[in-house]
């Protein structure tokens, strides 16, 4: 078996109103939650691997990663780069073997980002790879790039269709609301509920309706999909840590885009999370243990069990892989 483009999972998903998780990976822990959780699942998914990620593991053990996770899941997986930031590194994975790489252009002019996406397009096109494009700007931080509530933009689903036809993308990723990392709003953006805990603004599905219409039948992401789980949360702060307000994006929105055009809802804070609850746990537990298989087998249980819960109670993928 071998890595798949996105192409058939995103067609698949679009008719049967879920959508496809895309995690982050990093290493070997984080490789085996996820591919073990949608091997049980019968889920089809996408490993992501940005910049920091390939510049902290290296493009040559993230891909031997994922080739053995096939070998051992066997789940249909996508390999893809998130927030490609040029064309050199698009072109660095897809003649690594990738099978989908993202061009985030959406920093630059709409004729800018067209230019780029383009020729990211026809090189990974004629190289078997597919390509995501982004349109409108999620406030957070990715890698080096920050980019303030204030500079976030939502798309304008007047702009889709000719970015779409000029650059040939396959899927685009969209500004809605969401917002990258585990603070993806200020306490003024939000209300708080009974506990005090944070309460977001809801995401903009009519702007998503919008988009649904100019572009029908067409597969749409979520960057910044993180629901920031308050029980790790609340665990990781109990256990000395120090995370105060993280807020994320309520499960049942989620579930509401991917029964729409959403195809793909990308994840990663919610992993890191989940690992720290885990090590923290056992290093409060155990004070006695410094085996790091004693604490990273922990971290691997508590990703893997999320993971397989947004498949199932979230995502919506599960048992797509036997239809
Ligand atoms: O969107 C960003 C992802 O969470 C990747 O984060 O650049 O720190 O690896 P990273
Ligand atoms: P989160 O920070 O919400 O997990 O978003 C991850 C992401 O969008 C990766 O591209
Ligand atoms: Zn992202």
């Amino acid at each position: 078996m071998a890595l798949v483009t996105t192409t058939e999972m995103f067609k698949k998903a679009y008719a049967g109103k879920y959508a496809i998780g895309a995690f982050n990976i990093n290493n070997m822990e984080i490789v085996q939650a996820i591919t073990e959780a949608a091997g049980e699942q019968r889920s089809p998914v996408i490993l992501q691997v940005s910049a920091g990620a390939r510049k902290y593991a290296k493009h040559v053990y993230l891909m031997a990663l994922a080739k053995a996770a096939i070998e051992d899941s066997g789940v249909d997986l996508a390999l893809h780069l998130d927030h490609g930031a040029d064309f050199e590194i698009c072109k660095s994975c897809i003649d690594g073997g990738f099978s989908s790489v993202m061009i985030d252009g959406s920093h630059h002019s709409f004729e800018d980002n067209i230019a780029l996406t383009k020729k990211v397009v026809e090189y990974a096109h004629a190289h078997g790879c597919v390509v995501e494009g982004e349109l409108g700007r999620l406030a957070g931080i990715e890698d080096d790039v920050k980019v303030s509530a204030a500079d976030s933009s939502y798309t304008q689903p007047d702009e889709v269709e000719e970015f779409v036809s000029r650059t040939g993308v396959d899927s685009l990723a969209i500004a809605i609301g969401t917002s990258h990392g585990a603070y993806k709003f200020t306490a003024d953006q939000c209300t708080r509920n009974a506990d005090g805990v944070l309460v977001p603004p809801p995401l903009r599905f009519d702007i998503l309706e919008e988009i649904e219409k100019r572009l029908p039948g067409f597969p749409i992401v979520l960057h910044g999909a993180s629901s920031v789980p308050q029980e790790y949360v609340k665990e990781i702060n109990t256990l000395g840590g120090k995370l105060p307000d993280a807020v994320g994006i309520p499960e049942e929105q989620l579930r509401k885009a991917a029964s729409m055009a959403v195809c793909k809802i990308n994840i990663d804070s919610d992993i890191r999370l989940a690992m720290t609850a885990g090590i923290r746990r056992v290093f409060n537990e155990e004070p006695q243990v410094f085996d790091p298989r004693e604490y990273l087998k922990v971290a691997r249980a508590e990703v893997k069990k999320m993971v397989a819960h947004k498949i199932v109670d979230v995502l919506g993928s599960n048992g797509a892989l036997d239809k």
